[in-house]
């Protein structure tokens, strides 16, 4: 393979990216570099007024953005969203699942044992990242099987691989993320087209609206001992920024991962790879 060939091979321009939860902080720095490598990005958020001031009047390419007010957990709402889509760009070409999160109330405390969860908070999240995951997949990936090729990157966690402290519920959604991640990568492979490639991020720790509340102090700004305890099991002695993404996810979607799929990697500065001694 050529140097030009290499080098080619990130460079989106022509294709189409859908991004769900686009308008959050890492879906939409990862649309903006998608935006950046010449793709058009469709925006698909819950949030539609943020997707709008995130991505317009931003100086970036408006005739290759297009913003959907898009509700994962409802597949009428993904239909909308995909023919939207398609009315303007012609075809998709990859779907990026970014919507997902916890919630406080599924979390345990001193104060909030898990005997006491609200079993409607534990489901709130097993179905946004779960389901949130899956429905999409369902609307898109048809259309990715009508037209033989396509590429599906799905958000897990690092608590996919071990669960962590405090956040049972989103430990169990995101290890049923990665679980399908396999599970639909073999399946549309198998059943469907070779060239259609389904992979997960597994990201590991960083500060965002999210989590804020869990690893650093409100008034203080100071590290909880739960975000000390993270920064001593990091290697690489860092919480990530969100360009720590990029350089993976655009590998992923890319023709040099053409030969990759079912896989979950790790964007963590070596937290799940460090036994602690
Ligand atoms: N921040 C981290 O440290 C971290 C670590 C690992 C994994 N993740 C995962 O990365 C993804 C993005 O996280 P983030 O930190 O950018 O979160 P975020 O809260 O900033 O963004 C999430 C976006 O999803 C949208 N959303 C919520 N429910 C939706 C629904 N039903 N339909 C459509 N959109 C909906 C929200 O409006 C928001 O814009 C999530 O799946 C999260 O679980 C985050």
């Amino acid at each position: 393979m050529s140097n030009n060939e290499l080098n080619k091979m990130i460079d989106f321009t022509g294709q189409t990216i859908a991004v769900t939860g686009g308008a959050g902080v890492l879906g939409s720095g990862i649309a903006k570099a998608l935006l950046d490598t010449g793709a058009n990005v469709a925006v698909l958020d819950l949030d539609k007024a943020q997707a709008d001031a995130q991505f317009f009047n931003k100086g970036l390419e408006e005739s290759r953005i297009l913003t959907a007010s898009g509700n994962v957990l409802e597949p009428e709402s993904m239909s909308k969203a995909l023919a939207e889509i398609i009315a303007k760009f012609g075809k998709v070409d990859a779907l990026i699942n970014g919507a997902g999160g916890n919630h406080p109330k599924s979390t345990t405390a001193p104060d909030k044992p898990f005997f006491d969860i609200p079993l409607e908070a534990f489901k709130f999240v097993m179905d946004l990242n779960l389901l949130g995951t899956v429905i999409p997949s369902q609307i898109f990936a048809r259309h990715f099987a009508d037209n033989g090729a396509g590429n599906i990157l799905n958000i897990s966690s690092m608590n996919a691989f071990r669960p962590l402290t405090r956040i049972p519920a989103y430990s169990a959604g995101k290890a049923a993320v990665s679980n399908f991640t396999q599970w639909l990568a073999v399946h549309l492979a198998q059943e469907y087209s070779p060239n259609i490639r389904v992979n997960a991020i597994a990201p590991g720790f960083f500060l965002t609206n999210q989590n804020r509340f869990l690893l650093t102090d409100e008034k203080t700004g100071e590290l909880t001992a739960r975000g000390k305890a993270i920064i001593d099991h990091t290697p690489m002695a860092r919480f990530g920024n969100p360009e720590d993404l990029l350089g993976p996810t655009l590998w992923l979607l890319s023709p040099a991962a053409n030969f990759v799929t079912g896989t979950i990697i790790p964007i963590d500065g070596g937290f799940s790879a460090f036994s602690g001694v």
